[in-house]
């Protein structure tokens, strides 16, 4: 038991460090799970057949690509959607690459999907013509940096994506898809959103909706650009030119401009003109230099307020006696474990929701309202791969936190179990140490708030239904001990 402890964990370290480097790229993939197919099969010949004729094909005239091969239970559906801003050759050139590709990375999967910075790719056993999925988009940003203001880039990019939502859903049945920009301050937003056009309407602005609500979570907002990607929609926007810009939708207000209607203008008035003018930008700019000064003297607790509003939407604090009720007043029989910073229990509110709830174990040396930022802090952490907070409770010397619950219990419960342990194969296992690496990756370099876990191991790796694993524990250290940025000292396991 012990040397299969060590060789996962040492794997877990190796493939940290080959991994950590791609995933910043652009090009992501997801094999699902449902099912397997035999390198021989009629499914895989199947599958060679749509992806080859997908590569070749000259078919793809308007970027959107659909086909079916074969009968019954080994029929294969593929898709393919180029972005509506390039030619025929490097849609076809993309499709060809990213099929590869697919078929490389899911060898035996019987339904997958990849996505290229230009096209994406998906095929399945089941029926996706005219399917609208999108409950959980993927999504990458390829400069991670955050914009300096960030409520006045919100409400510069809340219409924008609006706008081009509506234009792209109201495409037609070969083309849904729309780009444009919008000014903030001394920097341009561009955007670009598309649906695969099988979809209609309605399905493309709420597989739209869903994914542009994405870009204001926690996670993600106020970054200065990112790519959010569905099975059925993507959506894309960057502070520089990353399309073509041919392809804009331009905006209403800003129609090309009539021309050969202006009269001439005499000397004197393009003088006074001028003057003015010179004279406007040297008071605007000493004002503006002002501001600046004054701004930056208020950024720091400016942020740390905004920083706190924008959980509190979703965040809850509970009282002592809801959590009670919830688990039965700490019974044993809702026991789920006991962590090192305290017990772990089942309970579930009166709505039926389902949580776990850790209890604090005493000893805290922090006040009240330092405990209370610290957690309001983690919450704003979101990942798919960390074990998301929903509330705190804060009551004489209870210090109790909320966590989303999740089916599969922890880790450890497949390593350690002789029988489960066959049920984790080494695709199952490297999804797993996948996740974990992006998890850490986020936490690391992502979040805005730099976290060392400090006791990473096995019993903390949730597994939610579909064996995605979730890390738990992140941060609790800080919340029982503040000497941060000293990671010399030895805590935790
Ligand atoms: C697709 O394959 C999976 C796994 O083999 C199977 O459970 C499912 O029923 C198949 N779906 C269809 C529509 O054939
Ligand atoms: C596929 O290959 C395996 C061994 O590699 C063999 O046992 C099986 O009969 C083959 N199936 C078909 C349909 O050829
Ligand atoms: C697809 O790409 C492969 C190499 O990745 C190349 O050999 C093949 O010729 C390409 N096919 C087409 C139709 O471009
Ligand atoms: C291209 O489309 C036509 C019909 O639109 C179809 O008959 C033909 O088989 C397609 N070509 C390929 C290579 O799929
Ligand atoms: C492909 O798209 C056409 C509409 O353009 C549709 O009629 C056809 O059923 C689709 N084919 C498959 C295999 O889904
Ligand atoms: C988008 O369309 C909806 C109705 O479908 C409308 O209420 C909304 O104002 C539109 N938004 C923009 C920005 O055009
Ligand atoms: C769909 O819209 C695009 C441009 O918006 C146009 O070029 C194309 O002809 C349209 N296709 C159909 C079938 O209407
Ligand atoms: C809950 O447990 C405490 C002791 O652990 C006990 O004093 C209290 O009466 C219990 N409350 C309920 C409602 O069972
Ligand atoms: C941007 O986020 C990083 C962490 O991701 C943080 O260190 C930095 O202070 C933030 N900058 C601004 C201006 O908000
Ligand atoms: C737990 O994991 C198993 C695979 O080991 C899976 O079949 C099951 O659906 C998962 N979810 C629950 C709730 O057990």
């Amino acid at each position: 038991m012990c040397c299969s402890r060590l060789l996962f964990f040492t794997c877990l370290i190796l493939i940290l460090h080959l991994f950590a480097p791609t995933l910043a790229l652009d090009t992501i993939h997801l094999c699902s799970d449902t099912g397997n197919y035999a390198s021989n099969s009629t499914y895989g010949a199947n599958l060679n057949t749509v992806l080859a004729s997908m590569s070749s094909n000259t078919n793809i005239s308007y970027g959107f690509y659909n086909l079916s091969v074969g009968e019954n239970s080994n029929k294969v559906n593929a898709i393919a959607l180029c972005r509506g801003d390039i030619g025929t050759d490097e849609c076809r050139s993309c499709v060809n690459a990213s099929s590869q590709e697919l078929l490389q990375k899911c060898p035996d999967q019987k339904e997958a999907i990849i996505w290229y910075p230009k096209c994406m790719v998906r095929y399945s056993n089941r029926s996706i013509y005219g399917v609208l999925e999108a409950v959980y988009p993927e999504y990458t940003f390829e400069k991670p940096r955050n914009a300096s203001d960030v409520d006045a880039f919100t409400r510069v990019l809340v219409p924008l994506l609006e706008r081009l939502q509506n234009l792209t859903a109201a495409g037609n049945s070969t083309r849904k898809f729309a780009a444009g920009r919008a000014a903030q301050d001394t920097q341009t937003i561009y955007a670009l959103l598309m649906c695969t056009p099988d979809l209609d309407e309605l399905d493309c602005k709420s597989c739209l909706e869903q994914t542009r609500e994405w870009v204001f979570r926690p996670c993600c907002k106020g970054k200065l650009g990112g790519r959010y990607m569905s099975p059925s929609c993507d959506l894309r926007y960057e502070t520089y030119p990353f399309y073509d810009l041919k392809a804009e939708t331009p905006p209403p207000s800003l129609l090309p401009p009539t021309e050969g209607k202006e009269s001439k203008p005499s000397r004197t008035t393009i003088v006074i003109v001028v003057l003015t003018i010179g004279f406007a930008l040297l008071i605007v700019s000493n004002f503006v230099f002002y501001l600046r000064v004054r701004k930056s003297r208020q950024k720091v607790k400016s942020e740390a307020r905004h920083e706190i509003s924008s959980v509190h939407e979703s965040f809850i604090r509970y009282d002592f006696g809801t959590i009670r009720v919830a688990t039965e007043n700490f019974s044993e029989v809702n026991k789920l474990g006991e962590g090192g910073f305290g017990a772990v229990y089942k309970g579930k509110l009166q709505n039926g929701l389902e949580i776990a709830v850790k209890r604090l174990s005493m000893g805290s040396i922090q006040g009240n309202i330092e405990f209370e930022n610290e957690v309001l802090l983690l919450a704003r952490l979101q990942h798919r791969n960390l074990l998301s907070i929903m509330g705190f409770c804060l009551e004489g010397n209870e210090r109790l936190l909320i966590y989303e619950f999740v089916p599969n219990a922890s880790l450890d419960h497949f390593l350690f179990d002789p029988i489960k342990q066959v049920q984790l194969n080494w695709e199952k296992r490297h999804k797993i140490i996948e996740g974990i690496a992006r998890g850490l990756l986020y936490l690391h370099e992502d979040s805005r708030h730099r976290i060392i876990h400090r006791d990473l191991k096995a019993s903390n790796i949730l597994l939610d239904a579909y064996m995605n694993p979730k890390i738990s524990d992140f941060g609790t250290a800080r919340l029982l001990d503040r000497t941060e940025g000293n990671t010399m000292r030895i805590i935790g396991t």
